[in-house]
């Protein structure tokens, strides 16, 4: 769990013919301590949310409904991954330009992190993220 490569995590799934439950829980699914929760439902079509990159702060992103597309650039290479199942989440290290876009109709964004809201993390200007990351 120290890798610190974007990479899909597969949660435990309990099947139940009452439905099916998945979760995760620190540290054994998520590699980091979760100081945060937030969620982005109501996306009206064709929008995007991110759009930015954070100096130090890791995340976890999953698809509780519906699905959307996660583009990630590490300053060299642009990676698009499609989040579309509940028990999938997508990490996300620092230093990692995202957005979020494609939300299909009554999608619901889950995005764990480690660290508490600080505007003082983000790097929302691109070119300034390219010449940090060089
Ligand atoms: P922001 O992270 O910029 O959204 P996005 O990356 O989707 O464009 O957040 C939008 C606003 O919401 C921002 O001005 C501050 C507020 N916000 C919080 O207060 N707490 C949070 O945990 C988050 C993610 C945002």
């Amino acid at each position: 769990m120290s890798s610190r490569e974007c990479r899909i995590i597969e949660f435990p799934k309990v099947l139940d013919e009452r439905g099916n439950l998945s979760f995760f829980q620190d540290e054994d699914q998520i590699p980091f301590s979760i100081a945060r929760t937030y969620w982005i439902y109501d996306v009206p079509g064709g929008e995007m949310r991110g759009s930015h990159a954070y100096k130090t702060l890791q995340e976890v992103i999953v698809a509780l409904s519906g699905s959307f597309d996660v583009v990630l650039h590490d300053g060299d290479k642009e990676m698009k991954f499609q989040l579309n199942r509940s028990y999938y989440g997508l990490y996300v290290p620092n230093m990692i330009w995202r957005r979020l876009e494609n939300f299909s109709t009554n999608s619901l964004a889950l995005v764990v992190a480690d660290k508490v809201y600080d505007e003082q993390e983000y790097i929302r200007d691109f070119e300034e993220f390219q010449a940090l990351r060089k």
